[in-house]
């Protein structure tokens, strides 16, 4: 096959883009857009300031355009996210307490239900773990008690009993780190007590302080062991070349290695679309031609 959706198609994987709405006017960004992926992940549009940037007034304008052209297109939309630490508008963050905690379900349940039968897997919270200690990270949500990342996720199956539901950070690629083995306990501990869970997010920003670890394919299987679906959420790798390919080639493979790993999404088309104010971290050069990682990516899967 000659694109990346239709090559993970064959293996039964999606192969996605972290998009925004605003570049769905460039044409140049859409033709790749369109060509070679099957999924797509709004980077912005459904979170929280963007959805509700006023308690209780919410909207949806950005991130519909973003679904209606993934539908048009018949490409899948991953949720993002829910709930996050960050980014949070001025409202929200002068709540505490109960009121507080009504509030962030009330989010929840408002969002998840009004793209319901449209997202294929939700991020339903996003980073709530500490990078060191193997702890929750502090947060207003954190503060309104431990069981709030449940109860968010029992709030999304209500509103959207179809959508697989996910939680979802950044460094907990590496199997031997503190915060991998904070977020797989905590995955055990849903599972075990029947909390409505159906998937592990692995951000995988590689290399910005974040080297590919050699562990990689045994956390991956190692959460998909758990009985939860694992996705690679928002693949970026800095670098370029021939070690850059192969770092991509690597992370396809192990995805490819675990039956419940069901796609790869990477974090911006072009690399002058990247989050990241510097470097060359995806798949595309600025003027839209493939680059080696690519070609090993494609060649891998
Ligand atoms: C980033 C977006 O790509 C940027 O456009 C935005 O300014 C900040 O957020 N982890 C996440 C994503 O879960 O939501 C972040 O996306 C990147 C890190």
């Amino acid at each position: 096959p000659a694109t990346l959706g239709a090559a993970a198609a064959a293996k039964g994987r999606t192969f996605g883009a972290g998009v925004t709405a605003a570049k769905l006017a460039d044409s140049a960004y859409v033709g790749i857009l369109d060509r070679e992926f099957s999924s797509v992940t709004p980077e912005n549009e459904m979170k929280l300031d963007a959805t509700e940037p006023q308690r209780g007034q919410f909207s949806f304008g950005p991130a519909d355009r973003v679904v209606q052209h993934a539908q048009a297109r018949g490409m899948k939309v991953r949720g993002h996210s829910l709930l996050w630490h960050s980014g949070q508008p001025g409202w929200l963050q002068s709540l505490t307490g109960p009121v507080l905690r009504e509030a962030m379900l009330n989010h929840v349940t408002q969002v998840a239900a009004h793209f319901r039968g449209q997202v294929v897997s939700w991020d339903v919270v996003d980073e709530a773990f500490a990078d060191t200690g193997g702890r929750r990270r502090d947060s207003n949500f954190q503060r309104t008690g431990d069981d709030w990342i449940e109860a968010a996720f029992r709030a999304a199956r209500a509103a959207d009993p179809g959508a697989k539901l996910c939680y979802n950070d950044y460094n907990v690629e590496d199997w031997a780190s503190q915060k991998t083995q904070a977020v797989y306990a905590m995955v055990r501990d849903f599972k075990q007590r029947g909390v409505p869970i159906d998937c592990v997010g692995l951000q995988s920003h590689f290399g910005f302080g974040i080297p590919y670890p050699a562990s990689y394919r045994t956390t991956l299987s190692s959460f998909a062991a758990l009985g939860v679906d694992v996705e690679i959420s928002q693949l970026d790798v800095v670098g370029s070349g021939a070690e850059q390919a192969g770092t991509y080639r690597r992370v396809v493979e192990d995805c490819l290695a675990v039956a419940r790993c069901t796609g790869i999404t990477v974090w911006g088309v072009r690399d002058t679309d990247s989050w990241r104010s510097s470097g060359t971290p995806l798949l595309f050069d600025g003027a839209g031609n493939p680059k080696a990682a690519y070609d090993a990516v494609l060649a891998a899967l």
